[in-house]
C-alpha cells in the first residue's frame, strides 16, 4: 500500500478501543482521506463529541470534522478500503458481524477485527471467502502503543497479511505476525502470566498491591521498554550470552519456575486483591498514563533513530551479567 494513498477506513464499534483508533486514524490518514465510524449506540454522536478529543494531544491530518457518521452497517462498509472492527467481545456478533460486512463491502477491503481473543477462523464461520479476515489486536490504548498482533486463520490469503503489514509499518507502528492462532495471543499471554505470578505473590502474603507495581515500575518496566526479555537475559549472561547467564543462575530460575503460583480465576484470592487495588488506586488517572508512555516511547523511538543512522547495527546492547 502507498502511504500517500487516500483510504477510507470504517470503524465498526468505537467503545475504548474503536475511539483510541479513531484518535490514530486522525493523526495518521492523508488529509483526503475519509473516516466512518458506525456504533449501535443510540448517542453516539454526542459521546464521540466528548469523548474523543481527549484521546488526541497530537498534529491531527485528518480534522474532526470529517468524520462521518454512519446509520447502517451497510453505509459504513459500502466503499471502505479498510474495516476495522471493535465491537463486543462476543462471538455471535462478531460472526453475524462480517457476514453482513461481506455482502456490503468491497472485493479488496481489508477487513481487521481487534478481537482480543476470538480467533478469526471462529468469527469467519459465516462468510463466503474465508481468505479475507484477519486479527489486527492492538495494545491498548492504540492511538498511543506501537504494537499490532496480525493473526491470521489458517485462511487468511498472505496478500491481506501483506497489505495490512505494510499499512502500519508506513505509519510508523510494529505489526508483528503471530504464526498460529492462539488463546490471548502473545502480548496478553506474557502479560497475563506476570499478572498470576503477582497475584500470587500477594495472595501469599509476599508482597503488598503497591509494592508489588513498585517493583515491576522500577526495574523491569523499564528494562524491558529497551529490550524483551531474551535480549536482557542474553546482555545479562556477559560473554556467554543466554546460555552463559543459565549457566550462572539457571538453578534459581528453575527454583522460581518449580515455586510459581497456581491462582486460578475464582479460587479466593480476588477479595482481598481487588480491595486493595481499589483502596491503593482508587480510580487510575488514565491521561496521565498516556502522556507518560507517550514521552517514552518518544524517547525510544529518537535513540532507535539514532542507532540507525549512527551505529548501523541493531545489537549494541553491552554484555553486563546478572539478572
Ligand atoms: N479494552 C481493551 O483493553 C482491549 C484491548 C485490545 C482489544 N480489545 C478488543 O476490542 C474490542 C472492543 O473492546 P472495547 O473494550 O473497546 O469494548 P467497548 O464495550 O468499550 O466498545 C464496544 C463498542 O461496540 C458498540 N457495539 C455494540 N454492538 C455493536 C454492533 N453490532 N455494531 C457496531 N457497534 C456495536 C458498542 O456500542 C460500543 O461502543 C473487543 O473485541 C475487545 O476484545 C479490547
Amino acid at each position: 500500500m502507498d502511504s500517500n494513498t487516500h483510504f477510507k477506513v470504517a470503524l465498526i464499534g468505537t467503545g475504548t478501543i474503536g475511539l483510541s483508533f479513531a484518535a490514530f486514524h486522525l493523526s495518521h490518514l492523508s488529509p483526503a482521506s475519509h473516516l466512518t465510524i458506525y456504533d449501535t449506540r443510540p448517542d453516539i454522536e454526542q459521546y464521540i463529541n466528548a469523548t474523543l478529543p481527549k484521546f488526541y494531544g497530537e498534529h491531527l491530518s485528518l480534522s474532526p470534522s470529517r468524520i462521518h457518521i454512519a446509520k447502517t452497517l451497510q453505509e459504513a462498509v459500502t466503499d471502505a478500503h479498510i474495516i476495522q472492527e471493535s465491537g463486543p467481545e462476543n462471538l455471535t456478533v462478531k460472526r453475524a458481524l462480517w457476514a453482513e460486512v461481506e455482502r456490503h463491502a468491497p472485493k479488496n477491503a481489508l477487513l481487521w477485527s481487534s478481537t482480543s481473543g476470538i480467533p478469526a477462523s471462529q468469527q469467519a464461520q459465516d462468510m463466503q471467502d474465508k481468505t479475507r479476515l484477519l486479527v489486527v489486536h492492538p495494545y491498548n490504548p492504540p492511538h498511543i502503543m506501537p504494537l499490532l498482533e496480525l493473526v491470521p486463520s489458517p485462511a487468511t490469503h498472505q496478500d491481506v497479511v501483506k497489505r495490512t503489514q505494510e499499512f502500519w509499518h508506513q505509519r510508523g507502528r510494529v505489526p508483528i505476525l503471530i504464526q498460529k492462532e492462539i488463546t490471548g495471543f502473545v502480548a496478553n499471554r506474557l502479560a497475563f502470566a506476570l499478572l498470576r505470578e503477582s497475584i500470587h505473590l500477594v495472595h501469599s502474603g509476599v508482597v503488598s498491591v503497591s509494592d508489588l507495581d513498585k517493583i515491576v515500575e522500577s526495574s523491569m518496566g523499564p528494562r524491558w521498554a529497551v529490550a524483551g526479555p531474551f535480549k536482557s537475559y542474553h546482555a545479562g549472561g556477559g560473554p556467554g550470552g543466554l546460555e552463559g547467564f543459565f549457566t550462572n543462575i539457571g538453578q534459581t530460575v528453575q527454583g522460581c519456575w518449580d515455586d510459581a503460583g497456581h491462582v486460578n480465576v475464582g479460587e479466593g484470592w480476588e477479595e482481598k486483591v481487588f480491595k486493595d487495588a481499589r483502596e491503593v488506586y482508587g480510580m487510575v488517572d488514565t491521561a496521565e498514563r498516556d502522556r507518560i508512555t507517550r514521552r517514552l516511547l518518544d524517547v525510544l523511538e529518537e535513540e532507535r533513530g539514532k542507532k540507525e543512522v549512527g551505529l548501523g547495527t541493531q545489537h549494541t546492547l553491552e554484555p553486563t551479567p546478572g539478572t
